[in-house]
């Protein structure tokens, strides 16, 4: 049963300067809400209480003034700083102590989902105990995402950001491993990028038949808001949703409370937190 999670919230933001000169891309607003509430919603969504956060060096203090340790929505967050982005796998061996030997789940911050069943396929996810899973989603420019190819719903090839890509399946920012994802991620060698990367990761386990892939769906949405088009597209979607159904997507009390994480006086002390805004009223109108 996997109860730990890790959410990589660090990278230069690049591809959104000059808005991530200053400001953490994850800190940035998705509609009503920063980014990083939404990797965040998901982790809780499996079920995942015990969450490690990683942040740019120095960045740890933008990220507690909003998520503080998590206790108000009923989690544990701790925080760890990467010195400068040397891969995703580096967040196992960052990681290592607080993974301590357990299997453990890992979500880019930001990586953006919506589907159906999706915390049903969350919760069964969690309870990998050998090998690792992806969560498989199709892409129109397969160039820009590790991509999978399949057979008889195995993964049979794994490549990051292909240049002609036989597939259009894009390995998403969520994955599922095992406690050996440490030692394997300590005997990776960097790329030609010079970082550590997910795919050669993800590729032990394949040559070894441990790595399972989900299937999103062309029912759900995934979206990674690493670029200002992507960005918007993703803040787009949750403000038509949320204006639609009058739900919030990814309300970290909601799905505390609902999870009976917290209890009502918890969420009183939320709504004072965040003082007079549209999410309060949102708490609010589940509090009365
Ligand atoms: O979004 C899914 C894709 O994410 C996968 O399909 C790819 O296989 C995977 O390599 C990754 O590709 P990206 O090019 O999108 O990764 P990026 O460098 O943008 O990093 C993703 C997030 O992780 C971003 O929020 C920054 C953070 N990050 C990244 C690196 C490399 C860190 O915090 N530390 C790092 O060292």
């Amino acid at each position: 049963m996997i109860k730990k999670g890790i959410i990589l919230a660090g990278g230069l933001g690049t591809r959104m300067s000059p808005i991530t000169k200053s400001v953490n891309k994850q800190l940035l607003p998705i509609y009503d809400k920063p980014l990083i509430f939404y990797p965040l919603s998901i982790l809780m969504l499996a079920g995942i209480r015990e969450i490690l956060i990683i942040v740019n060096k120095g960045q740890t203090n933008q990220f507690k003034k909003v998520l503080k340790n998590g206790e108000s929505f009923g989690v544990k967050i701790i925080y760890k700083e990467q010195k400068s982005p040397n891969g995703l796998p580096e967040a196992f061996i960052i990681g290592e102590k607080f993974i301590d030997n357990n299997g453990v789940a890992l979500i880019l911050g930001d990586n953006f989902f919506y589907a159906q069943s999706l915390t049903k396929t969350l919760q069964e996810a969690t309870k990998l105990n050998k090998g690792a899973k992806v969560f498989l989603h199709p892409v129109k420019n397969p160039k820009l995402y590790g991509i999978a190819t399949i057979k008889n719903k195995k993964i049979i090839s794994l490549k990051e950001k292909p240049l002609s890509a036989k597939s259009n399946l894009a390995v998403t920012g969520l994955y599922f491993f095992d406690k050996n994802v440490v030692k394997l991620s300590k005997s990776l060698k960097p790329s030609k990028r010079k970082e550590l990367e997910i795919i050669d990761l993800l590729n032990k386990y394949r040559k070894k038949n441990n790595l399972s892939a989900e299937f999103l769906g062309r029912g759900g949405a995934w979206l990674d808001a690493g670029s200002i088009d992507d960005y918007y597209d993703t803040t787009s979607f949750v403000s038509a949703i949320e204006k639609r159904q009058g739900f919030k997507i990814a309300c970290l009390e909601e799905i505390a409370l609902n999870k009976k994480w917290i209890n009502k006086k918890d969420l009183g002390e939320s709504i004072k937190f965040y003082g007079n805004c549209d999410y309060s009223r949102y708490l609010k109108e589940i509090l009365f």
